[in-house]
């Protein structure tokens, strides 16, 4: 596969020794860990008081998993914990070629964070984010390198999941492109790139298909568990759409299929009422300890 890769984007992954990943949260310490699995240098960074504790015992407790399973050994788990430099100031990235954002879904913080890294990040290096959801073109128009600024979104959990989809902004050039769907593979990831439009392909096809199955459970087409094992029997799904959508938040969901319906302007992606009231009411699945299950 990389014999296809050009040289000039061969050269731009070579040259990437230092990566910083801005978040320290869910997707940010997974993050962080596959690169420093795949052997680069990495700091992660969080101003939030306990995000770096956190982080560090996540990405701890997942490498101690991979001994257990004998996926790694033990001295490997420490060389690969002591690749990693928690700090909670952005000026720590001063002179990384390869930044990545993880910061929370909310374009007003991301834009505030990424001119701070662009400002730290080297001439000529790529800067990523790993939104969900927000337009890769617009998050470039806050850096001076918008050639430079791709989208990078990895799927929960990072460590185990293989897909990176690579979102080519409107001004994304061809080089970082194609350096950054290198980069994954070296990450032992399988990218696949996608264009920049609302949701990108992952949550433009998933979106739509948790909604509909909220709407088959308001409708009383079926119990949950019905719901969930008609999905998981016969289509091969790992996990039920209910279960599924109680695992990402079902206010992620909604803020997603709100994004879909305004930006598509289509009412096809209108959100279920019945999702709407859950989140109105604070079940918001996994993390609140309800959803459409009970976790408490
Ligand atoms: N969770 C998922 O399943 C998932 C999957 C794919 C993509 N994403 C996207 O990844 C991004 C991060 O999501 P998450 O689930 O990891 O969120 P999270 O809330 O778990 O973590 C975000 C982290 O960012 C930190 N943060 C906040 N402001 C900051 C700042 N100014 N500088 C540095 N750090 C700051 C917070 O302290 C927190 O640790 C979002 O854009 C989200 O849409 C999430």
């Amino acid at each position: 596969m990389s014999s296809q890769v050009s040289e000039a984007a061969q050269q731009l992954v070579n040259s990437v020794e230092r990566v910083a990943v801005v978040g320290a949260g869910t997707m940010g310490n997974g993050i962080a860990q596959v690169f420093a699995q795949a052997g680069y240098a990495v700091l992660i960074i969080d101003p939030f008081e306990g995000a770096l504790d956190r982080a560090r015992g996540t990405i701890e407790n997942s490498l101690g998993r991979m001994v257990k399973k004998e996926k790694i050994t033990a001295d490997a788990a420490q060389t690969i914990l002591a690749r990693i430099t928690f700090e909670a100031g952005i000026e720590a990235a001063a002179g990384a070629s390869w930044g990545i954002e993880a910061v929370p879904e909310s374009e007003a913080l991301k834009e505030k964070v990424i001119s701070a890294l662009d400002a730290q990040i080297v001439a000529g290096g790529v800067i990523a984010s790993n939104t969900s959801s927000i337009s890769i073109t617009r998050l470039a128009n806050y850096t001076e390198r918008p050639e430079s600024f791709v989208g990078m979104h990895f799927m929960n959990p990072v460590p185990m999941m293989k897909l990176v989809e690579v979102i080519r902004g409107h001004k994304s050039s061809d080089t970082v492109v194609e350096a950054t769907l290198e980069l994954s593979r070296r990450l032992g990831k399988e990218p696949w790139e996608a264009q920049d439009y609302p949701g990108f392909v992952a949550n433009r096809i998933l979106a739509p298909m948790l909604n509909e199955a909220v709407y088959a459970l308001m409708e009383g087409v079926a119990t949950r568990e019905a719901i969930d094992e008609v999905m998981k029997l016969g289509m091969g799904h790992p996990m039920g759409p209910l279960a599924l959508a109680d695992f990402i938040g079902l206010d992620v969901c909604l803020n997603i299929l709100e994004l879909l319906q305004d930006e598509l302007g289509d009412p096809k992606y209108r959100p279920c009422p019945l999702l709407r009231r859950m989140v109105a009411a604070g079940d918001l699945g996994r993390k609140s300890g309800r959803g459409f299950y009970d976790y408490s």
